[in-house]
């Protein structure tokens, strides 16, 4: 898929220094002693939509919000909708807190991208809260799922993990950056996430990226790489 017809797709998240973005017990810790979230509201400011992946969603409960008036009013004045449009994907949607954050917090709109697995009865519960998709029978087709999403007026995705889905928009060449704050910790687990899980690519299918900046902080590094396509 060309990068002309999709979206800008850029990952951010905060990593420990060993390249976990969560425990072995799928706890949300902080990963730097500063536990200081501006990069990754500032990324989600300039988003035209957020992406997360089902686990993360289930997990962590997260509400996808800007947080302050201030960006919702720099938003409106660029012409945009006061916060991003919240995505995710699920292949059965019957997993959802419909009560949870990201349903129910913040003024985005909210899309759900699942497939054939999910019930039409709980489709239409859905409904009431979000847009819902079905692209897919088994897993949901990722390239359409991003023409679609262009088409719709969404240039700019900002993805928020979890490491599953971000694996698999690497192996699809569907990321263009990666911004990364790294912490000063060590987390450890042979089972904890990391930045980018699945299958795993092998020596010719690794990808590689060009760095733009790495930034010093007191307690974190901020990195932003290029992924070359
Ligand atoms: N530090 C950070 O910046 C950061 C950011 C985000 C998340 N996290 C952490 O990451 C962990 C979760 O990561 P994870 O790797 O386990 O999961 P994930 O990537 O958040 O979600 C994976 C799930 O997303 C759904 N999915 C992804 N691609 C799909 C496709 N093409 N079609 C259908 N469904 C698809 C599937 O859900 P179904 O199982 O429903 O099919 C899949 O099991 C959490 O512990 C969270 O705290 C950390």
């Amino acid at each position: 898929m060309s990068s002309k017809n999709r979206p800008f797709v850029f990952i951010c998240a905060g990593m420990s220094l060993d390249g976990k973005i969560s425990n072995y017990k799928s706890e949300q810790i902080p990963i730097s002693s500063d536990n200081d979230k501006e990069m990754l509201l500032d990324a989600r400011a300039e988003a035209d939509a957020i992406l997360v992946g089902g686990n993360t969603l289930r997990q962590d409960d997260p509400s996808l919000t800007l947080k302050t008036q201030k960006r919702k009013n720099d938003r409106i004045r660029a012409g945009k909708s006061a916060e991003p449009i919240k995505i995710t994907v699920v292949s059965n949607a019957g997993s959802l807190d419909l009560d949870g954050k990201f349903f129910t917090e913040g003024e985005g709109d909210k899309m759900i991208f699942t497939t054939a697995k999910t019930t039409d009865r709980r489709i239409e519960e859905i409904r009431k809260k979000a847009k819902v998709y079905v692209l897919g029978e088994k897993i949901v087709d990722l390239e359409k799922m991003m023409f679609f999403l262009f088409e719709e007026g969404i240039k700019t995705i900002l993805v928020e993990g979890g490491g599953e889905l971000n694996a698999s928009l690497l192996e699809k060449d569907l990321v263009d950056e990666i911004r990364l704050k790294i912490g000063d910790l060590i987390i450890g687990g042979r089972d904890a996430a990391t930045l980018v899980d699945g299958e795993g690519f092998d020596l010719l299918g690794a990808k590689k990226v060009k760095f733009q900046s790495v930034v010093q902080g007191k307690n974190h590094l901020i990195v932003k790489v290029k992924v070359v396509k």
